[in-house]
């Protein structure tokens, strides 16, 4: 089992190329399955999560043929045969569910296994099934493996969703585009990555619209043909990297992203001392005032502040001067980073939803634990500023979601090092 070793201290300074988003990747990916033409996806990356995929719709028989040196995968499942998705694949990344929709739609029947929870909640999926009822699917739950069947194939429906879920958003949207008549999905997520996948769909000839707004419409289709199409910037490492310049100090240019993509952290981060200029594609971060100050955050559904930048900005908290509370309102267990991080002399409290940080001088290396994606990249940001060296095992949470960190940040100066264990 792999470490990384960072040794804190350094600023950081220099250029960051951000990847294509990971979970606007893993959705694209997905969709190949509602068209028998070539769906060729650019500025993918490299990411463990997306291997993991591309075993899962490998094993359904998609083609899938990934050229990791130009971040190009071409997928085409006109040969799919193979209708389950065995729980062996599906436990190890839960966003494999969404094969279900599509596959019911396209073939009329799927065996799908229920995904696990993980370590930020438990995850259900009841919104993903209800609405796929709603648009006529016949599911029953049978030794840990939803059964779907659909043999006169989907028919659109109006789905108001009882609380905002991306997944189902996604999931209901992409089984929609091939169902007879139109479906209104109400109270969906806004998120950009919905966005990037619903304008994917329309360049395979589904017609879509009302794309980041709260009703979502889609006509159906008889069938939808192939798109080229190019996944959008990651703006969570966007966020996690604006973070890491904010508490190192130093300035960095992030490439090939937008500044509208982070705008629920940007106001927060000036408020901390920390100017995220955008321009074009690029943003320029750069640490303004000599102490952080703390600041108040709540995680909400886009276009509030990401529940997937909390374990980050909490990082950050833990060395600025006064307190800050954070609140998570969407998973109900996302303060795994919290002992991890009081291992390395943080102060926080935590009291239901909520965690008080008292900002402390200075953080000290310690050995941690990864536990789940974005905590481990938070042990990453505390390591950068603390006296002295972090190691970090299971670092393989690490890889699900960061195409290639301990480069991108040496690059600009920090000194962290992967080191096998055995
Ligand atoms: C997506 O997860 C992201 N994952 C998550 O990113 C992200 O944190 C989350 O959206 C919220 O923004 C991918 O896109 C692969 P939800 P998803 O459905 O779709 C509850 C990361 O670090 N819920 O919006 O699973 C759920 O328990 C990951 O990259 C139900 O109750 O999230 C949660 O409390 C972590 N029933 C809330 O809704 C359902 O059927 C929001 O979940 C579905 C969800």
């Amino acid at each position: 089992m792999d470490k990384i070793l960072i040794t804190g201290g350094n600023q950081l300074n220099g250029r960051i190329k951000i990847s294509g988003a990971k979970n606007s990747a893993l959705k694209l990916m997905v969709a190949s399955l509602l068209t028998d033409e070539d769906l060729v996806l650019t500025n993918l990356p490299a990411l463990h999560d997306v291997y993991t995929l591309l075993g899962v719709l490998e094993g359904l028989g998609v083609d899938c043929n990934f050229e990791k040196d130009q971040q190009k995968l071409t997928l085409n499942a006109g040969s799919v045969t193979d209708t389950k998705a065995p729980y062996d694949l599906v436990r190890k990344m839960r966003a494999s569910i969404l094969v279900l929709g599509p596959l019911l739609a396209k073939h009329g029947h799927a065996d799908v296994s229920l995904p696990g929870g993980c370590a930020i909640g438990t995850r259900p999926v009841d919104l993903h099934l209800n609405g796929l009822k709603q648009l006529g699917a016949e599911i029953v739950l049978e030794e840990g493996y939803v059964k779907a069947k659909a043999p006169n194939g989907l028919k659109g429906a109006n789905i108001l969703f009882p609380k905002v879920s991306v997944g189902a958003t996604e999931h209901l949207m992409m089984a929609a585009c091939l169902a007879e008549g139109v479906t209104v999905l109400s109270n969906a997520a806004r998120e950009p990555e919905i966005v990037d996948l619903g304008n994917c769909l329309n360049t395979m000839g589904a017609e879509i619209s009302g794309l980041g707004t709260n009703t979502i419409t889609i006509k159906g289709k008889k069938k939808l043909g192939g798109a080229n199409h190019h996944v959008l910037a990651d703006r969570i490492e966007t966020g996690t990297y604006a973070i890491a310049v904010g508490m190192t100090g130093g300035k960095v240019v992030l490439e090939d992203t937008n500044i509208e993509l982070i705008n629920s952290l940007v106001e927060p981060l000036a408020r901390a001392g920390v100017d995220v200029i955008g321009e074009g594609n690029t943003i320029t971060v750069t640490r303004t005032s000599e102490k952080l100050h703390g600041v108040d955050i709540m995680t909400e559904p886009y276009p509030g502040f990401p529940t997937d930048l909390q374990a980050q900005i909490m990082a950050m908290l833990t060395i600025c001067d006064g307190a800050g509370m954070i609140t998570e309102t969407i998973f109900e267990n996302r303060f795994m980073h919290v002992p991890e991080l009081c291992r390395m002399g943080a102060n926080i409290s935590v009291h239901g939803s909520s965690a008080l940080v008292r900002g402390v001088p200075e953080l000290k290396g310690a050995e941690v634990m990864a536990t789940d994606l974005r905590a481990s990249v938070a042990m990453i940001l505390a390591g950068l500023v603390a006296k002295g060296t972090t190691t970090m095992s299971r670092i393989y949470h690490l890889d699900r979601g960061y195409d290639n960190i301990v480069d991108k940040l040496n690059a600009c100066g920090a000194d962290l090092e992967r080191v096998s264990d055995s």
